[in-house]
């Protein structure tokens, strides 16, 4: 009798441990550290989910380095450009895979009014500021990273005054990777002084695989009926144009390379994509529009990006000129990865007709992006 009990105890012992041992509910975290930038600790978050997805991102910039996902047969690859360590990120002239921001994309002129007040921020692209400026912008800056079951949330204090901006921004941006082979971004700022925020994530994404040629074959729906034309410096003139009958026109799946060096002023202007969509405006039941389906027919892999934000910057790497040499001595050239950066449109704040960029003191920014693999 006591050697039964004994026995059903072992039994039930080792059936709990065994229970208890194996692997976390997947997906899993891992931690590396990944160098130091200005004497502080860089570590690389390695997301996986058992289909065999794998994420790594980096607290430098809040970048994603690498995107792992299958084709059609199964086979793994990286699907967005950038570097095998963090030196190859400094600098990062492309912006290849970081969070951007305290104002992405463009703001004229580099100033802004706001209650009254001029401010003025570092020109770096022509008259504008592109990103949030020359220094600390959020490319660049050393965030702290904090692993989470699934994921890691990124931190940083921008504070008053950093690149001209007002007030103490605090900034949390959550990379999290789902079974349903979704990787989730979760923007939360809080400030103590009105600002304009516009943040984005600015990965480049080829999803023949990274460095595998330009991305002209992919073909693109994005789910907006008016994008926002630019002037010569890129800056929105103010028209929300509807994209019908013009090379931007996307609402039905398009290769990207069919119309992009049509001689339309717009395409011109842009030398090739590089323009703001305005998202059509039908969330589904969690709040999340539909901005984009991207499907590349030789891999069978596509990517769905859903987002809260009002617009998709549709960039298709124009600038890339083969002076970044990337993963496994890729040269990345000319259009050899798409960006669709979900964002606020650019300049907002000197576009008053634009949904606004001003965050107030009591207030909290949220905004959410899915990005969403396949293969088929
Ligand atoms: C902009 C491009 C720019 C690129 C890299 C994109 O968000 O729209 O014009 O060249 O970022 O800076």
């Amino acid at each position: 009798m006591v050697r039964a009990l004994v026995f059903v105890f072992l039994v039930s012992a080792a059936i709990a441990v065994l229970a208890f041992d194996r692997p976390a509910t997947k997906p899993s975290l891992q931690t590396q550290p990944f160098g130091t930038h200005n004497g502080k600790a860089i570590t690389l978050y390695t997301l996986t989910n058992s289909h065999g997805v794998e994420v790594r991102a980096m607290n430098y910039g809040g970048i994603i380095v690498s995107i792992r996902v299958p084709d059609r047969n199964g086979q793994l690859a990286d699907v967005v450009l950038g570097h095998e360590t963090l030196e190859g990120y400094i600098p990062n002239p492309p912006y290849l895979g970081a969070i951007v921001g305290r104002y992405a994309n463009r703001i004229a002129n580099g100033t802004f009014t706001l209650d009254g007040k001029t401010y003025t921020l570092p020109k770096n692209d022509g008259p504008n500021t592109l990103h949030g400026g020359t220094t600390r912008t959020f490319d660049r800056v050393v965030w702290d990273g904090e692993a989470l079951k699934n994921g890691v949330a990124f931190t940083y204090l921008s504070k008053d005054g950093e690149e001209g901006f007002p007030g103490n921004l605090r900034i949390k941006v959550t990379y999290t990777l789902t079974e349903a082979n979704e990787l989730m971004v979760d923007y939360e700022a809080t400030t103590d002084k009105a600002t304009p925020i516009n943040v984005s994530q600015h990965s480049y994404f080829n999803l023949a695989g990274e460095g595998n040629g330009d991305i002209l074959n992919h073909e693109i729906m994005i789910n907006a009926d008016r994008f926002t034309p630019v002037d010569k410096n890129l800056i929105p003139t103010g028209e929300l144009r509807p994209v019908k009958g013009t090379p931007l026109d996307f609402t039905t799946p398009t290769r990207i390379g069919a119309r992009i060096d049509d001689k339309y002023e717009q395409l011109v202007l842009g030398h090739g994509y590089d323009h703001n969509f305005v998202i059509n405006s039908k969330p589904n039941q969690n709040g999340m529009k539909l901005a984009a389906r991207v499907h590349e027919p030789t891999s069978g892999r596509s990517l769905e990006v859903w987002t809260t934000q009002p617009g998709v910057q549709f960039y298709t790497g124009n600038f890339l000129d083969g002076s970044v040499v990337g993963k496994q001595g890729h040269i990345y050239k000319r259009r050899y990865g798409f960006c669709l950066e979900t964002q606020h449109f650019p300049d907002s704040p000197n576009h008053p007709d634009f949904p606004t960029t001003i965050l107030k003191p009591g207030e909290t920014f949220r905004e959410k992006t899915v990005f969403k693999f396949e293969a088929k």
